[in-house]
């Protein structure tokens, strides 16, 4: 198995290396190279930590979740960002211990405030004023809790990935007074917060939003501080960073990013609070360590375009359909051949609706059924965002290990799996027996 030499490039397969996989594993496939997702992380620990010493990363599982993923987010040093039951018990089930998972959400449950406070969680993230009535439930157990701020910031991105702007559904808006009053109870629930949160959106190339954010929670910190002696432990500015989706997305250098966020905060707290800080990316820890392989299934001509349908789609990346995502496409021919001239091909999914992939590739004149299509950059929210739809089973994830190894750490479900949660009351069975 090669592994491209620079780590600091978005991980790819050889094409010797895509067929190997995808005849031993076969198609759709997520592949996760183990190397290349702990150096970005440790990368990035180390950059937060030149910037300033005392400071956490956390991973924010939403980006994925697969147990074996976190399990090496964990073992690198990263506290685990969990915004649902679910993705508690995964961290649970990876063994990350209860107190390095902070909880999220914007509408968490009794159930959930419940679970997390049994288990030991390190940190509740508190979102609304009826989750503090929650809370208030359990004020004698709980863990630290952090507030989760909207500072305001209207970040340049998408508009279903923007989060810290007013008109947002999470955290207390600083402007209107709500995040003042969110302090407030807490102070008279014997609950005092030990510090504030942002996460203010996703995929920024432009860190002005972060740094903004940043200097806002810090200020807003050093507000409460000397209005309500809030003794302020810990600022956590959020994810956000963006990843190399095309040759234009180039995110700020790891290290000039920590110095800007820190730099801002810092500015915003003043001279005499020094909190521990918090970061919690997702995408730009672990996007460009995974990578998807297809199976081209038809090439087909109509009037307008030329379809080259592949064997996965909206079930295993959604983001296409949900926000025009656009990914770094690879064509691996079947075996070696002369490479042709290029065209442009519309790449669709196998799923109803349009599942449309990604429009105007280039791809040798000649492509065919069974060559391979590589998409770069999906280690993040494709595996985590995955879906049934059509009764597809969602694909397998293979994890290249650092000695080379090739593990499923995700299977496909099977087909009891799939329909395991369902019954035909008796009266609309028909006399035949499925499967029989
Ligand atoms: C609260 C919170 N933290 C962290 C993240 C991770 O964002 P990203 O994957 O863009 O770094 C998100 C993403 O939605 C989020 O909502």
């Amino acid at each position: 198995m090669t592994r491209p030499a620079n780590l600091e490039d978005r991980f790819a397969l050889s094409d010797m290396a895509a067929r190997e996989l995808a005849n031993e594993f076969g198609t759709p496939l997520y592949v996760v190279d183990e190397t290349h997702l702990r150096h970005r992380i440790r990368k990035y620990i180390e950059a937060f930590r030149s910037a300033y010493a005392v400071s956490e990363l956390s991973f924010a599982s939403k980006a994925n979740s697969t147990l074996a993923i976190l399990a090496i987010a964990y073992d690198e040093g990263c506290v685990i960002d969990v915004a649902s039951e679910g993705e508690l018990e995964a961290a649970l089930r990876a063994g990350v211990p209860a107190n390095r998972c902070h909880f999220h959400g914007n509408n968490k449950r009794v159930e959930e405030i419940a679970r997390a406070v049994e288990v030991g969680v390190g940190q509740i993230v508190v979102d609304s004023f009826e989750e503090i009535d929650r809370l208030a439930l359990f004020r004698d157990s709980l863990p630290p809790l952090i507030i989760r701020l909207a500072p305001g910031v209207d970040p340049k991105t998408h508009a279903k990935i923007s989060t810290g702007q007013a008109d947002t559904k999470f955290g207390f808006n600083i402007s209107d007074g709500s995040a003042e009053r969110a302090v407030v109870r807490l102070i008279e629930l014997g609950v005092a917060p030990i510090g504030f949160h942002c996460h203010v959106g996703s995929q920024l190339l432009d860190p002005e939003a972060q740094r903004s954010g940043g200097f806002l929670i810090a200020e807003f910190a050093r507000q409460m501080h000397e209005r309500h002696h809030l003794d302020i432990r810990y600022l956590n500015v959020g994810g956000g960073l963006g990843v190399r989706y095309t040759e234009e997305d180039q995110p700020t250098e790891l290290g000039e990013y920590n110095r800007m966020i820190v730099e801002a905060i810092l500015e915003g707290l003043g001279p005499l609070l020094r909190p521990t800080l918090g970061q919690e990316p997702g995408r730009s820890l672990v996007a460009e360590s995974g990578v998807t392989l297809y199976s081209v299934g038809a090439v087909k001509q109509v009037a307008a375009r030329t379809y080259v349908s592949v064997d996965g789609g909206l079930s295993d990346n959604p983001r296409p359909a949900l926000y025009g995502s656009v990914y770094p496409v690879r064509h691996i021919a079947t075996k070696p051949r002369e490479v042709e001239s290029e065209s442009k091909f519309r790449i669709a999914g196998k799923h109803c609706e349009s599942d449309m992939l990604f429009d105007d590739v280039s791809l040798p004149r000649d492509v065919q059924a069974d060559d391979l299509i590589q998409v770069l950059c999906t280690g993040a929210y494709n595996a985590s965002m995955a879906s049934n739809y059509n009764r597809y089973p969602r694909p397998k994830t293979v994890l290249i290990r650092s000695n080379g190894e090739m593990q499923i750490i995700q299977r496909s479900e099977t087909w009891d799996e799939m329909f395991s949660r369902e019954t035909v009351p008796n009266d609309l069975r028909t006399t035949i027996e499925v499967g029989s």
